[in-house]
């Protein structure tokens, strides 16, 4: 596909094209045999589970590999010999050209809109691991990007796609509760980290190119069982807590079934920062303006860490109940609706359970989805112009928790906190010179 063909032109050449026999791979909708040539950027850890998944779709070829750990690269190559392999995200992009036809980011989140936006800038379709950045910003032009190129994108939040949360979405969207004035979400995983900065340091491990992996970040000397793999998550610099580990797909189903928007400030409580972890407790209160679907305004909080799950009481369950250790509570005029991390549906009326009717879901592939739409068919539905305002706004209680107890009044049009300059000056970051993308 030509870098700079939108996604319209280029399935009316598709069809032009296909009068003569000779079709591009993206948008071959008409030939059932096509494949589409994808590129993997991060392959362990979710990576690895994020490429086989995509792989599962009949109509893909995985055509180039690529982790800056070169005994995870190795363990994938295995799975797929006929991949060209790299180290090197932007050596990838630049050599494979025309051999790939969309690309697929599963490495830590300081890295998704480095890699996501070199892909889109060379007319790739993306799909990106959640949160979709690192920084606010970076949400922004991501979701700019994607629309302006109009390439199907989508986040890899796969729960979106799970029945039992569609449901809850239908049930809520059907009034089952009524206007809904308030969502408590949380998670009881701890990805904090309330300790000193680190001392003693420890040699590379041979299979890691550490200066790709710190990528747009500062460089610093490495340290075993801090940075990489997974524990990237508690730090600043790479991750975002579990507010944007877990909160992105405890948050998704509210903002989705509510319909929300941005919202209009956030405040956290967590300990003092130390510019080193993110909290390892965190309780986030946001208000978002009304939509038909809430009263004329809607409270969010968010509690994770040791502050979850909160108190039971007073949120109309029966009494003694116990919440489960990850979920989100929509409290409506009419009662009040449970939604365990990954469950079914739970609706309760005075302090009852209350039987109510539950819509029927068709079963829906999240990867599959998004391989349809580069392939022609359909919308994924965790595309960037949904995932990049949610992670936004679940980024701003990030940025809140640098500043505990104080309100950020957010003005989402201009991106910035109104009331606090040095809150909007996290919203963005200077990447190391080497590592600077076009467009962000
Ligand atoms: N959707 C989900 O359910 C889910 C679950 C787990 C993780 N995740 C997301 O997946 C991403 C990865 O998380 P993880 O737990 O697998 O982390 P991890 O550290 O275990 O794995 C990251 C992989 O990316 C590679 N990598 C790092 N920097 C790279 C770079 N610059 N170029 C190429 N490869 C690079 C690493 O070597 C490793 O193989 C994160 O964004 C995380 O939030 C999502």
């Amino acid at each position: 596909m030509s870098r700079s063909l939108h996604r319209r032109d280029f399935l009316k050449t598709s069809a032009a094209l296909a009068a003569y026999g000779a079709l591009p791979a993206v948008g071959r909708t008409a030939s059932p045999g096509s494949k589409l040539r994808t590129a993997h950027v991060g392959v362990g850890g979710m990576g690895g589970s994020d490429l086989r998944s995509i792989a599962s779709h009949p109509q893909v070829e995985v055509a180039a590999l690529c982790d800056v750990d070169s005994a995870r690269l190795e363990a994938a190559a295995k799975l797929f010999p006929q991949a060209r392999t790299f180290r090197d995200y932007r050596e990838m992009f630049a050599a494979m050209g025309d051999k790939v036809d969309a690309a697929a980011v599963s490495t830590p989140d300081h890295t998704h809109a480095p890699a996501a936006m070199t892909a889109l800038n060379h007319g790739k379709p993306v799909y990106c691991q959640k949160p979709l950045t690192h920084e606010v910003h970076e949400a922004r032009q991501l979701r700019l990007a994607a629309a302006e190129k109009d390439l199907p994108t989508q986040m890899g939040i796969q729960v979106h796609a799970h029945p039992a949360y569609r449901r809850a979405t239908q049930m809520i969207q059907d009034g089952v509760i009524g206007k809904v004035s308030r969502v408590l979400a949380w998670s009881n995983k701890n990805w904090g980290y309330d300790g000193p900065a680190f001392t003693k340091f420890d040699e590379v491990p041979e299979t890691l190119a550490w200066n790709l992996w710190l990528g747009t970040a500062e460089e610093r000397p490495f340290k075993k069982s801090v940075y990489h793999p997974g524990s990237w998550r508690r730090l600043v610099d790479f991750g975002t807590g579990t507010l944007g580990d877990m909160g992105v797909h405890i948050f998704d189903t509210p903002y989705r079934a509510l319909q929300l928007t941005a919202p209009l400030w956030a405040r956290t409580t967590c300990r003092e920062p130390t510019g080193v972890g993110h909290p390892e407790k965190n309780t986030v209160e946001y208000e978002f303006p009304g939509t038909q679907y809430t009263t004329s305004t809607m409270r969010w909080s968010w509690f994770d860490g040791a502050d979850a799950p909160p108190p039971a009481d007073k949120l109309g369950l029966p009494e003694g109940f116990k919440l489960p250790g990850q979920g989100s509570l929509f409290v409506g005029e009419g009662g009040s609706l449970l939604l365990p991390h990954v469950s079914e549906p739970q609706v309760f009326a005075d302090g009852k359970l209350r039987e109510v009717t539950r819509p029927e879901i068709s079963p829906l592939n999240h990867y599959h989805q998004w391989v349809d739409a580069c392939l022609g068919k359909g919308e994924p539905s965790a595309h960037f112009g949904y995932a990049g305002p949610l992670t936004e706004a679940l980024l701003l209680g990030v940025v809140a928790n640098r500043f505990p107890g104080q309100k950020l009044q957010w003005d989402a049009d201009q991106l910035q906190v109104t009331n606090l300059p040095a809150a909007s000056e996290l919203l963005r970051k200077t990447p190391r010179e080497d590592f600077a993308v076009k467009g962000l």
